[in-house]
């Protein structure tokens, strides 16, 4: 079985990670100005604060550990390569859970908080410590050019065209953890069903698109991915 699976925020709330639109008014956008944190031009008007921002996330993400879901994903993906078949996780996700839970391949569309990159000489460096303006990059020795390696509002997710292509020739299309409100991850499920594939939506409630999918399972992460991840072993699903 060829499976391809998008992850958005929710899948990494239960290792104390926080999502960014809630119905409690308590997410990350609904406390933090995405136009004042989350743009290049933010960054432009007030690099101090933005570093000061992801430099709290990075924390808060290098103190966190990955769940029962992130180790579902990580044995489903094994299993199914042992059986001649195909995990294809993309995440919408900038933390490393994913690959601290054993996942080998996991496309970051929205970048890596545990990276730096060099706005003059482009490099991309790992970085676990907090970011600012006295730091110099370690590829072309410049100071004051590092920016968090993450993809903010207005810029081109990463990786896409692979990602688009790697949706051809699934047998299932898998949404966990996404509010289905940001594009162009958010259109994935319908390029999925432009091509027949079978669709299905792991959530805490129903998304934006939920009526995009053939099926849909909601819950908690921790408990649904594990689950949904052995009756797809089983072969019941
Ligand atoms: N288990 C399953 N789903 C959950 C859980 C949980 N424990 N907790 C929350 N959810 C669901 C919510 O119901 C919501 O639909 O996860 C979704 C999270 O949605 P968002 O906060 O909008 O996160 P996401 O979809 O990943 O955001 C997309 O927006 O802000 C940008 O770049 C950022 O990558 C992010 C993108």
């Amino acid at each position: 079985m060829r499976i391809f699976v998008i992850t958005g925020a929710g899948i990494s709330a239960e290792s104390g990670l926080g999502t960014f639109r809630k119905n409690d008014g308590t997410g990350i956008w609904a406390r933090f100005d995405p136009m004042k944190l989350a743009t290049p031009e933010a960054f432009a008007r007030d690099p101090a604060e933005v570093h000061a921002f992801y430099n709290a996330r990075r924390r808060n993400l290098i103190a966190a550990e990955p769940n029962m879901a992130h180790f579902a994903l990580a044995q489903l993906e094994t299993i199914l390569a042992g059986r001649g078949g195909q995990l294809t996780l993309v995440t919408q996700n900038i933390d490393d859970l994913h690959e601290r839970a054993g996942s080998q391949r996991v496309s970051h569309m929205h970048g890596e908080l545990l990276k730096a990159r060099c706005t003059a000489c482009e490099g991309v460096i790992s970085w676990r410590e907090d970011l600012g303006l006295h730091d110099r990059c370690s590829a072309c020795g410049r100071q004051g050019t590092l920016r968090p390696h993450v993809v903010w509002f207005g810029e081109m997710p990463l990786q896409i065209d692979a990602i688009c292509a790697a949706l051809n020739d699934v047998d299932l299309f898998v949404a966990i953890g996404t509010s289905g409100s940001v594009y162009p991850a958010a259109g994935l499920v319908s390029e999925a069903r432009a091509q027949g594939i079978r669709t299905c939506e792991i959530n805490l409630e129903p998304s934006d698109n939920a009526d995009r999918f053939d099926e849909s399972r909601y819950g908690l992460a921790s408990k649904e991915v594990p689950a949904w991840a052995d009756e797809v072993l089983r072969g019941e699903t």
